[in-house]
């Protein structure tokens, strides 16, 4: 891949975002929502972040952004750890997020222009009232919505163009790099097509790059160049988005990919079909060693003991698991 051989765009090092959970009178555990993630995100591609509801997605994705205070780790963009108020404050109207639900993340009482130009406002972006209306307008149609619908109230809008709405209002800044937290989970399946068809064109007039949410594999199939599998707070496995279909290494990503409906019935036939039993444990309870051992066929006592670590099995194909060898 091209991409591969620049410098990253975004640096992830060992993040890690707990959360401390009351769990009786002056008693807290720490909840692992994150727990040591490292990857990287090159300029103009699209990575794809997948698991299980629960699993520490939007937390990456609100961490990595500063929205949430990190636990620790470093993020460090275009060369540059983000780490003072001043490099937050920047690093804002460089990166933003698309959030997942566009019902409850626009407020209703405010009209499309309003809610679009509202990051434009707090970064006083414009110089006349005019070039505010101009910016708002250029950004709608960016996004494929009607420049009469500016002076309507967000309530008034269906699903998709509320994402659209909640996009234009992500773009307002010209950021580089977005975070789409299941930007399309919410919607219609047969709308879900056209928008992340729309992420896409964005990308390529814009230059954007992406970290794309999704606990759907088949959604971020096309959309992304390289897919991160998360598991319990973890990435278990990080590859090309062709190779983790064709041939996913770790136990969970071999569930997940079993799981998605094959449309080729050879592909099908010749794809051992592993179903997934039980559920995600709580990240507050997580089993020690390995995080997926509850689940897996193949779990033996070095997994109880010993975290396997995240290592390049094979050039550009991450994975964490002390058995990926012996099991491939
Ligand atoms: N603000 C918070 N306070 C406490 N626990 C949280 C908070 N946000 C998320 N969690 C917990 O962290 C874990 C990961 O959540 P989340 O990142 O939302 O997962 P996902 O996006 O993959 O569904 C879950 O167990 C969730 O309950
Ligand atoms: S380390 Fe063990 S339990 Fe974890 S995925 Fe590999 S075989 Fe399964
Ligand atoms: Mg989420």
């Amino acid at each position: 891949m091209s991409e591969m051989n620049q410098k990253p765009l975004v640096e992830i090092r060992d993040l890690k975002k707990y959360f401390d959970i009351n769990v009786g009178m002056f008693k807290t555990l720490p909840l692992k929502a994150v727990d040591g993630v490292s990857f990287d995100i090159y300029r103009g591609e699209t990575v794809g972040l997948v698991g299980e509801s629960g699993c520490g997605k939007t937390t990456v994705g609100r961490t990595l952004l500063h929205l949430y205070t990190p636990t620790s780790g470093q993020i460090i963009y275009d060369g540059k750890e983000i780490k003072t108020p001043a490099d937050i404050h920047d690093f804002r109207k460089k990166a933003t997020m698309v959030f997942q639900d566009p019902y409850s993340s626009l407020n209703p009482r405010m009209t499309v222009s309003d809610i679009i130009a509202e990051p434009l406002d707090i970064h006083k972006m414009y110089s006349s009232p005019e070039e505010r209306r101009q910016k708002v307008l250029e950004l709608m149609e960016h996004v494929g919505l009607n420049s009469e619908h500016a002076s309507r109230y967000a309530h008034e809008f269906s699903g998709g163009q509320r994402q659209r709405i909640g996009i234009a209002r992500s773009l307002a800044v010209n950021p580089e790099f977005i975070v789409c937290d299941e930007p399309v989970s919410a919607l219609d399946v047969s709308i879900q097509a056209q928008v992340i068809n729309m992420f896409g064109e964005l990308q390529d007039k814009l230059g954007l790059t992406y970290l794309f949410i999704a606990h759907d594999l088949l959604v971020v199939r096309h959309i992304s160049s390289r897919i991160a599998v998360m598991y319990l707070g973890k990435i278990v496995e990080l590859t090309s988005a062709a190779e983790i279909y064709e041939r996913p290494l770790h136990p969970y990503s071999k569930a997940l990919m079993s799981a998605v409906p094959m449309p080729d019935p050879k592909i099908a036939r010749e794809s051992h079909r592993i179903p997934l039993s039980g559920d995600i444990p709580s990240p507050l309870h997580a089993p020690s060693g390995c995080p997926f051992r509850t689940r897996c066929a193949y779990a033996c006592e070095r997994c109880a003991m010993e975290v396997p670590e995240f290592r390049e099995i094979e050039k550009d194909h991450f994975v964490a698991c002390h058995r990926v060898e012996e099991i491939n």
